[in-house]
């Protein structure tokens, strides 16, 4: 009896993680949309430099990290080369006004958010039936090297990474648990959740921490350094793929069963902050409490480390309501997955239903 238990578990994971690979497949961009969006991003760069001569507009976030689906929307950072430039709240002004009077985009311009950005929208058309949506934002340089670190943990191992992270971004969104405005966590928080289970909690790990490999050759303090944080990360891959391979040979089903009963009921969420730079640190040390005595607003409910700028709680966003309903969107996810279903595309239908 037991056996036979066992046999159609196994079964059941191996057909999850074949479910996986192929619903994750079929939610990658096409070609042709990858080519439109890298036109309008050399479209906008071009228009850019009538501004501001020597700059450079770089895509990061999901187009260039390896994490991106259908219709995801594009950001973009421009770079300035130059001594003398305005600053970001002036270009996000002027910028604005250009493709505002240059382009058909719905142009929003934001000079006075924490980050400045100006936020473009395309009305869908037959060629683009879901539209454009890409905000540009300037010097932006932190954000460009943690797009760079979240696509070398995806070279690693892209198979199961990929699959993972994608997976729960699909899931997140039609869970409707993936929007910081509305106290839940954007897709940069899932994907670091995902990354520092696979660095920290999986044991033997699935990942290695690229942010304490020692470096091949000594580097200085300038080399490493941006806006005082220490950013660096052993990131030549090639060298990486011959050299580490991972002793971990778990599925992606089982990964992602793991994953859910983790950050279900072992994350400590009251105390504890996930960094994937550090492992397991402790709200106390990190002086991040829950609430803001000076607003009374809630700011740490859920604490994950921002790579770099390790002063930043990228769930800073989440309310004690949101945090309440993620968990218990990772609860049902675990329920469903355990309730031994006999077959696996419905479970998975489930999970995103
Ligand atoms: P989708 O847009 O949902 O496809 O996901 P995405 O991978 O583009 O993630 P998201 O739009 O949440 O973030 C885009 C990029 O912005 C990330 O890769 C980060 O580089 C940066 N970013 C987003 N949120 C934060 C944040 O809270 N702190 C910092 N430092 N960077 C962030
Ligand atoms: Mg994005």
């Amino acid at each position: 009896q037991q056996h036979r238990r066992l046999i159609s578990r196994q079964r059941f994971i191996n057909d999850f993680s074949q479910c996986l690979y192929e619903f994750v497949v079929q939610l990658l961009p096409t070609a042709e949309e990858m080519a439109v969006k890298e036109d309008v991003r050399k479209l906008l760069e071009r228009l850019i430099r009538t501004i501001e001569p020597n700059s450079r507009l770089l895509s990061f976030g999901s187009s260039a990290n390896g994490f991106s689906l259908k219709n995801s929307d594009m950001d973009l950072c421009c770079l300035i080369d130059s001594e003398e430039r305005l600053n970001a709240s002036d270009l996000v002004t002027m910028v604005g006004d250009l493709l505002e009077r240059e382009t058909k985009f719905h142009v929003k311009p934001l000079p006075h958010a924490r980050i400045p950005i100006v936020k473009l929208t395309l009305d869908p058309s037959p060629a683009l039936p879901f539209g454009i949506a890409c905000d540009i934002g300037f010097e932006n340089r932190l954000a460009l090297e943690n797009t760079r670190l979240l696509m070398c943990y995806a070279s690693i191992d892209p198979a199961r990474v990929r699959t993972m992270v994608l997976f729960l971004k699909v899931w997140s969104k039609r869970r409707k648990i993936n929007s910081p405005y509305k106290g839940t966590l954007s897709s940069y928080g899932y994907v670091l959740l995902v990354i520092y289970f696979l660095v920290h909690v999986k044991n033997p790990p699935v990942l290695p921490n690229l942010q304490q490999m020692p470096p091949l050759r000594p580097i200085s303090e300038e080399e490493t350094h941006l806006n005082g944080y220490n950013i660096w990360f052993f990131d030549d891959i090639e060298l990486l793929r011959q050299r580490w391979k991972s002793s971990n040979t778990e599925t992606v089903a089982e990964l992602l069963i793991d994953f859910f009963r983790y950050y279900s009921r072992d994350f400590a969420y009251n105390t504890s902050v996930a960094s994937i730079r550090a492992g397991l640190l402790k709200k106390e040390t990190k002086g991040w409490f829950s609430e803001d005595f000076g607003t009374g607003r809630e700011r740490n409910r859920l604490c994950i480390e921002d790579p770099f700028e390790t002063d930043f709680n990228v769930a800073r966003c989440v309310t004690k309501d949101g945090l309440y309903t993620i968990r218990g969107e990772f609860m049902r996810a675990l329920r469903i997955l355990q309730a031994r279903p006999d077959r696996a595309i419905l479970a998975l239908a489930q999970l995103c239903e």
